[in-house]
Order: C-alpha cells, then structure tokens, then sequence
C-alpha cells in the first residue's frame, strides 16, 4: 500500500534508530547518530513515552500502524476515517493580515509550506522486515520541533527575514537533508492556500490533492514549541474534503505535532505577517 517513493528512506532510518535520542529537556530535542550501541529495542516496541506534551493516543506494536497522536488533554479531534495514505512534515509560514495598527487579534489568511514524506519514519509503521527501521516515539513526536529549528524555511524569502516573511514557493522542492538522517526527506507536495482562500494539498509526488475544509480545531499542546518568533504553536486540526469535486485520492487531513506558526501583534496597518511554522499531516483517503 505504500508508494514506492518510501523505500529511498531505508538508508536514512537505520542512522535514527542507531542514534540515541536525547529526551527533551524544555528546550530542543537533540537527534544524534554518534553512539551506535543506543536502544533499537525502544523504538521498535513503541513503548517509550512521547515528550512530556504531546503522547501518542495508544501504545501500537510494530505492525499495528502508526498511531494518530492526541495533544494529551482537553478535547480531542475526532478519529480519523479511512486509510492512512501519507505523513509528512509541512515546514513553511502562516500568514495573518492587519486591519490595524493596535489590533491584537489578527486574522489569518493563508498558509504556504513544503510537505516531506515522513511515512516510513513513523513508530508503528514497519511491519515484517523493517520495524527496527522507524524512529523513537521521542524522535517522532520532536521531529517537528527539529525542522523548525534546524532546517532552513525551504521558501524563496523577500524582505525582512525575522518578522515578514514574504515569500512563494517556486523551485522549493528540494528534498530536506537534516541532521541524523542519512538521506534527505523527499519533497512531495506543497500546502497552500488557493485565489479563494481555499486550503489546498497538492501532492506533486503522488498526483493526489486535497482540496480541503477545516472542520475541527484543538489547542496544540501548552508545552509545544513556540516558534522562532516565540509567538505559539498553531492548533491541531483536522479537515475534509471541501465537495468541489477537485480533490483526487485524499479525503482528510490531520495536523499535528505543530509548531510555532502563531500569530504576533499588528504593528503596522493593512499588512501580511508571515510566522514560520513546521506540523506533521497525515492523509487519509
Ligand atoms: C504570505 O504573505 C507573504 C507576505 O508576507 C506573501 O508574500 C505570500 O504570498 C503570502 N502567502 C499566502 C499563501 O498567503
Ligand atoms: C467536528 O466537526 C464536524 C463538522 O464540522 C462536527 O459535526 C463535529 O461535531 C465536530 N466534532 C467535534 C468533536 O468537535
Ligand atoms: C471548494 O474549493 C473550490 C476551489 O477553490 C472552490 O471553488 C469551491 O467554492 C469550494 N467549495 C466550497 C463548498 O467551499
Ligand atoms: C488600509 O486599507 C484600507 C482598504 O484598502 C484603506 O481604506 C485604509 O486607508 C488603509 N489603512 C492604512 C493605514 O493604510
């Protein structure tokens, strides 16, 4: 059922599960791939607890599949329909626009990242040959927090870079190399907002789209990573098909696991904010 385009991370996930994983310490998470003698025993039987923010909803087995994870309390997004397609990493930007000067409250008005295939990296997601070859609950549930922190934004960037990031996508479609995986993420789709504010999932490396409508919403977690703007973490949410017949393959998504992406205080009227933010997705079709 998975898409060939997983198999390229073979490589890359034996030097995650090698490496250890240093737990988070209210700063953040340290993947490493210099001590080759850590626990694969960990990672393989999903039981080590998730960061102290967000747990996954159920302990799985190797073969159960990857589990959805919950923020941990208050109310939670409805469970997921269908079956698992895709996860990915999304790292790009939210945008808000000011009405005003003083204005608090901005409102948001789109969003543009690159989507890395993540998959075969998810606890849970080996099966048979390869459970050994996904990465730890801690990893997983960090990963977000590390792209965020340690990749650059993979968009083409125009004006100032620490508050407003003005920015598109064109010729962003590298595959992203980080630290502690050997081979790069692939790049495989883009998330954005279309000419009618429509949020849309083009997934290049797939042919499937998910053009979408938000349907539940729920806080992201309180200790989840606030973003290099420090401003917060985007809520978790969970969307559908918007019915226009354009979706192809897809019929849900799931944000997750976010990070940063908040809005900040309006400091000049009648302009765009762009805040940086990474999340994980998973597609359902
Ligand atoms: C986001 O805002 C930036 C300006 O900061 C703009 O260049 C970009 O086109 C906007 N993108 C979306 C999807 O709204
Ligand atoms: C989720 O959204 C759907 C559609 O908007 C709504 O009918 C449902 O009550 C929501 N569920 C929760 C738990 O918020
Ligand atoms: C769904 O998205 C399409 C594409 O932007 C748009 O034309 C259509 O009006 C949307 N439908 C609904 C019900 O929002
Ligand atoms: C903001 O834009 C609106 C509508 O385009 C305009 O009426 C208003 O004068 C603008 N405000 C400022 C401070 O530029």
């Amino acid at each position: 059922m998975l898409p060939q385009t997983l198999f390229v991370f073979a490589t890359a996930l034996s030097s995650v599960t090698a490496g250890p994983v240093r737990r988070r310490c209210g700063g953040t998470p340290v993947i490493s791939s210099s001590s080759p003698e850590s626990s694969t025993t960990a990672s393989a039987t999903g039981s080590v607890s998730a960061s102290a923010s967000a747990s996954p909803s159920a302990t799985a087995g190797p073969a159960a599949g990857p589990t959805l994870p919950s923020t941990g309390s208050g109310t939670q997004l409805p469970g997921p329909s269908g079956q698992l397609q895709h996860i990915v990493v999304g790292h790009g930007i939210q945008n808000y626009t000011c009405a005003k000067a003083d204005s608090t409250a901005s409102s948001a008005t789109g969003a543009l990242a690159v989507l890395y295939d993540i998959t075969a990296l998810a606890p849970g997601s080996g099966s048979g040959s390869s459970p050994a070859q996904t990465m730890s609950e801690d990893a997983w549930s960090s990963l977000t927090d590390n792209v965020l922190r340690k990749t650059d934004l993979p968009l083409n960037i125009v004006g100032n870079a620490l508050t407003k990031y003005a920015a598109d996508a064109s010729g962003s479609d590298a595959d992203l190399t980080m630290d502690g995986l050997s081979a790069p993420l692939k790049a495989i789709g883009h998330h954005f907002f279309d000419a009618a504010g429509v949020p849309t999932f083009d997934l290049f490396g797939t042919g499937e789209r998910l053009v979408a409508k938000k349907l539940n919403d729920t806080a992201a977690p309180a200790g989840a990573d606030k973003g290099i703007l420090d401003t917060g973490a985007v809520a978790w949410l969970r969307l559908g098909d918007n019915g226009s017949g354009a979706s192809k393959g897809l019929s849900q998504v799931y944000r997750v696991y976010t990070s940063g992406g908040a809005s900040i205080a309006c400091s000049e009227a009648n302009t765009t904010i762009s805040v940086p933010y990474t999340a994980q997705y998973w597609f359902y079709a």
